[in-house]
């Protein structure tokens, strides 16, 4: 039997939520706090996007969005001109004004690989402090299952006095949006949420159908352990992908056409290889996921995770291996890195492979540009001012990002940009290997095994002056493992380097 309190608490504030009656505020207004801000303003609410970082305030209260996504912009600047939306410093909250809370601040790991929640208890405080009675509380940071009833409505019934379920309301409602595409995938979702109880999941089902049009009601801890294991389950399976990849490498098959022909069977779906796995959330929910649990030493979830953190190192083995193929010295060569950002086409560089590939590179000794069309973070590299002038005069090129700009280059005109006996490092698989090596590069792809036959092929074709016998001694795939921290010794064979014509403009150029 339900308490009459608890109905009419319940009840009274679902009334004022479909009449759009309720005062909103959002802590943390980064990528997934401002499109939730905004998106609550457009349905009608009244909303504060808190933050902790004066740029974020500014911009919002100018009606710009500090992030890049597609649509933001629109929405934040109508919302703030019609007055249905502000940003303050989340020290200026007034919460005891404020019916519902929706936290969003990051929820990363540290060095240790452990959770690190303390921007969630900072923003749990804030909220906790000036939590009223009839309010509710939502959680949609990513965060380590257990985390709502074992610390969430402790330190929030704690700090106010008041009981969940009966004096407020408290739910997980996590996120699934992609950057590039978070405004279309905040609406369409399905998306999930579990309260600490019924009523809480009721009412927090309620709020979010103003804004998602699918929300599949749950308990938090089957939340909690979904949102996380949907990350790791991609996680995994690209670990996967990754593991068939070095496979491949060493049987002389090609992992694309492995997969393909694998997921024809209809019960099977094995995810892309790459360089590594980058973005905030698949390189850290499953670590989330595992947090606490014991598996008596077997653990598929962070062994995947060494796997995905295995790849850019063996990128980085592949050029310098191609270079040596090549007959080329490392520290006398160009390197051209293509793509910063996490993924395509969006201006993110959060935990990018390019990072420790970048790192490992300078730390070698490699010359190197990079280039990216979208993403400002360049790691400590020189950055080159346009895609053709990364390309210029270089020995090898590095595919990290498959931004459409790369997919589309062409490679005739790739090559002639690129000194004489061009590398080809591709950790995306854009390029049609068998097209490459027609015009003259040493393919090198993730998971592009060649035979023995074809790899003497592309010897001849470097013309160089490296016996067959010297490249045997290079293992074609280093067991996976630690990796190891010596690098290949280049071949010291200097080449000539082709003499270049005036360049002609074509899609490359102006340089
Ligand atoms: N980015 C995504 O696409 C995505 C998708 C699904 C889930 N998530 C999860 O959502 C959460 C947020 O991710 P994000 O990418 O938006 O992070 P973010 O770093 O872009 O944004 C977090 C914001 O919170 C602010 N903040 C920190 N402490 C605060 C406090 N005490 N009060 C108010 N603001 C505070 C920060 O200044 C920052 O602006 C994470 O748990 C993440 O795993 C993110």
């Amino acid at each position: 039997m339900l308490k009459k309190s608890e109905n009419f608490f319940r009840d009274s504030l679902i009334d004022a939520i479909k009449k759009r009656n309720v005062r909103i505020a959002v802590l943390g207004a980064g990528y997934v706090g401002l499109p939730t801000a905004a998106l609550f303003a457009e349905a009608g609410f009244d909303v504060t996007a808190a933050d902790i970082k004066a740029g974020i305030i500014e911009k919002v209260n100018q009606g710009v969005s500090p992030i890049s996504e597609p649509g933001l912009t629109e929405l934040i600047a109508r919302n703030v001109r019609l007055g249905k939306l502000r940003a303050e410093f989340v020290s200026e909250v007034t919460f005891s004004n404020v019916d519902v809370a929706v936290i969003t601040v990051q929820t990363p790991i540290g060095e240790n690989k452990e959770p690190d929640l303390s921007f969630l208890i900072n923003a749990l405080m804030s909220v906790g402090s000036g939590l009223k009675k009839k309010s509710l509380v939502t959680l949609c940071s990513t965060v380590p299952p257990g985390t709502l009833h074992g610390k969430a409505k402790p330190l929030l019934e704690s700090l106010s006095g008041l009981k969940a379920e009966s004096d407020f309301f408290l739910a997980y409602v996590p996120e699934r949006i992609a950057p590039g595409n978070a405004i279309k995938e905040y609406i369409e979702g399905p998306r999930l949420a579990g309260g600490v109880g019924s009523h809480s999941t009721k009412v927090a089902a309620i709020l979010f159908r103003t804004v998602c049009k699918k929300i599949v009601e749950t308990e938090a801890q089957t939340a909690e352990v979904s949102k996380t294991a949907e990350n790791t389950f991609r996680d995994v399976n690209i670990a996967f992908a990754n593991q068939l990849a070095l496979i491949c490498e060493q049987h002389g098959a090609d992992i694309t056409k492995v997969i393909a022909l694998a997921n024809t069977h209809p019960r099977v779906n094995i995810h892309t290889p790459g360089p590594g796995v980058g973005g905030p959330c698949l390189t850290k929910d499953p670590y989330l996921l595992i947090h606490g649990t014991e598996f008596n030493g077997k653990n598929v979830v962070k062994a995947s995770r060494e796997v995905n953190d295995y790849m850019p190192h063996h990128l980085v083995k592949l050029v310098f291996r191609g270079l040596q193929a090549a007959g080329k010295c490392v520290d006398s060569c160009q390197i051209a890195v293509l793509g910063t950002a996490y993924k395509a086409n969006i201006d993110d560089p959060r935990v990018s492979p390019s990072e420790p590939i970048v790192h490992e590179l300078l730390a070698s000794g490699a010359n190197l540009t990079v280039f990216d069309p979208y993403c400002t973070e360049y790691f400590g590299a020189k950055r080159a001012g346009s895609l053709s002038g990364s390309l210029k005069g270089s020995d090898c090129l590095m595919i990290v990002t498959d931004h459409s700009e790369f997919k589309n280059l062409s490679l005739s005109e790739v090559k002639e940009l690129m000194n004489s006996n061009p590398v080809i490092v591709d950790g995306k698989r854009i390029f049609n290997p068998a097209e490459a090596e027609s015009l003259g590069f040493a393919y090198y792809g993730v998971g592009y095994g060649k035979l023995a036959s074809s790899a003497a092929q592309a010897a001849k074709i470097a013309k160089k002056s490296v016996s067959v016998e010297n490249r045997r001694e290079t293992p074609l795939v280093e067991p996976l493992g630690k990796p190891a921290r010596k690098q290949l010794q280049p071949i010291p064979v200097k080449l000539k380097q082709k003499q270049r014509q005036p360049q002609t403009p074509n899609a490359l150029n102006p340089l």
